[in-house]
């Protein structure tokens, strides 16, 4: 595509943009149990009405704009309140859960370089934190060092956190919640861990931050995870999963100022503009802010609390209809309305297929260290009003898949070949062809799912990851320039 040589007329651009959609996943019939965290049309006019308000204004400089430090002070303010937190946490609002974790990994690295000069930090990561981690690893040239994890309950092993401790240690890290089994680490054992090694504890509720203080309200026991538990030094929380904010909104909170001031980068090293800046993006539309404040104000605490009340009740409904199909089980117990579900007696990525065949969008997850390959249901409240629906075709959607042979077996044979092949190829050209034997010449993604899952649950983790990269490669490649 060029741009035009003149301008498009606005309608028929907007009946473009609207055609565009038609393949995307209608989300809005609330049957898509992943990605989106929404709740029926009047929240989502509110976020919307507020977003394009502050559209244009920018938070690179909260003093041509002081409307948009004042939000970012309230959320902070909501945010620490909501989490235990006293008048000395501080904290930024940020684009999202991932933006939220580096910062965090950022500020623990620069207070452990203060400390300890020439020494190469380290930190303690539970293979079932979120990948975040391993990214702000990558990005910060620190260690990440993976910690095990009880293999039914899939909580953080404190023993094994023990076991890696060292003088490189900077930061122990908890989930409250793990996205894959929606359970909530021992963060009193973790967080103590690290203050008597003068460590850092981050708890990551980008997921779980938000919605387990109503899950505790109303009576669910929810092991303690916030700033109330000595040791946590730093939290990052996500208002655009369960605050229904509209995306590009999270929060990373610090114990204190004397952490936070290592988040913040200035420069003076150029010749431009004084530059500041609290998080990783510049420039950035207020928007996203605007937005979450007035979403927050506009639920307010008696909203999410009937929410919650829906989504505790919807999660009691599905893990129950979930254990009751004979094949299935739950993986772990979920303190949150995160299901992850396995089968030993059907292929899950045949079954993923089957429920989308149906209607139902659920996520594949692929096997890794304790946790077998398994299926992901994030429920968000606009699922809640088909639970029902759900576990009622959930024994049909099996069956059906038990009937045609149970799915794809494993494909061990060709998965070793192709790693073979790809460990044989360090430069990686020949990886092209290998992605379009696996998912065909469209450049798209194939509509069927399992094969390609059960062939990725095959393959070591670094040559997966090298076929990933491949396979995006080509997803962003625009078509040849005619
Ligand atoms: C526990 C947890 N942490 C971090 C993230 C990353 O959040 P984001 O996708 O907003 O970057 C997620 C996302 O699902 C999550 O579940």
């Amino acid at each position: 595509m060029r741009i035009p040589a003149r301008g498009i007329e606005k309608s028929e651009l907007f009946s473009r943009l609207e055609a565009a959609r038609q393949h995307d996943w209608p989300w809005r019939e609330g049957k898509l149990f992943a990605y989106v965290f929404e709740d029926g049309p009047e929240i989502e006019e509110v976020g919307k009405k507020a977003y394009m308000a502050y559209l244009t204004e920018n938070g690179l400089d909260p003093t041509t704009f002081p409307s948009l430090l004042q939000f970012e002070n309230d959320i902070v303010d909501m945010a620490r309140r909501h989490l235990g937190g006293d008048d000395r946490v501080v904290g930024n609002f940020t684009s999202g859960g991932t933006e939220s974790i580096i910062l965090a990994v950022k500020t623990a690295r620069d207070w452990f370089r203060a400390k300890h000069p020439g020494v190469r930090p380290e930190m303690l990561v539970p293979i079932t934190a979120h990948a975040a981690f391993h990214k702000a690893a990558h990005y910060l040239d620190v260690d990440a060092i993976i910690t095990d994890v009880d293999p039914t309950s899939f909580r953080a092993d404190p023993a094994s956190m023990r076991a890696h401790l060292s003088d490189r240690t900077m930061l122990l890290v908890a989930s409250a919640c793990s996205y894959a089994h929606g359970v909530v680490d021992p963060v009193r054992e973790i967080a103590q861990m690290a203050a008597e090694k003068g460590a850092l504890c981050h708890v990551d509720g980008c997921m779980g931050g938000f919605l387990l203080p109503y899950f505790r309200r109303l009576g669910a026991t929810i092991t303690d995870f916030d700033f109330a538990v000595p040791g946590v030094t730093s939290m990052s929380m996500d208002l655009h999963k369960y605050g229904l904010c509209p995306k590009g909104a999270s929060v990373v909170l610090y114990r204190d100022e004397s952490l936070r001031k290592h988040q913040i980068y200035t420069c003076s090293e150029w010749t431009g503009y004084t530059m500041i800046n609290n998080t990783i993006q510049s420039s950035k539309s207020g928007g996203p802010l605007a937005a979450a404040w007035a979403v927050l104000q506009f639920v307010g605490e008696a909203g999410y609390q009937s929410i919650a009340e829906r989504l505790l009740d919807a999660k009691r409904r599905l893990l129950a209809g979930i254990r009751a199909v004979p094949g299935l089980s739950v993986l772990g117990e979920p303190e949150m309305s995160l299901v992850g579900f396995t089968s030993e007696e059907v292929s899950v990525f045949a079954l993923a297929d089957e429920l989308k065949s149906r209607g139902w969008h659920v996520q594949a997850q692929l096997a890794h260290g304790p946790s077998r390959e398994n299926l992901h249901m994030t429920i968000n409240p606009g699922n809640t009003r088909w639970i029902d629906d759900f576990v009622a075709e959930l024994p049909r959607a099996v069956e059906a898949v038990r009937a045609a042979g149970g799915g794809p077996k494993p494909p061990k044979e060709l998965a070793a070949l192709l790693a073979a092949q790809i460990e044989s190829d360090p430069t990686g050209e020949g990886l092209g062809n290998v992605v379009e034997s696996v998912v065909g010449s469209g450049g798209g993604v194939p509509g069927k799912m399992a094969e390609v899952n059960a062939l990725l649950n095959e393959l070591p983790r670094k040559v997966q990851e090298k076929l990933l990269v491949a396979f995006v490669g080509k997803m962003f490649t625009p078509k040849a320039q005619g």
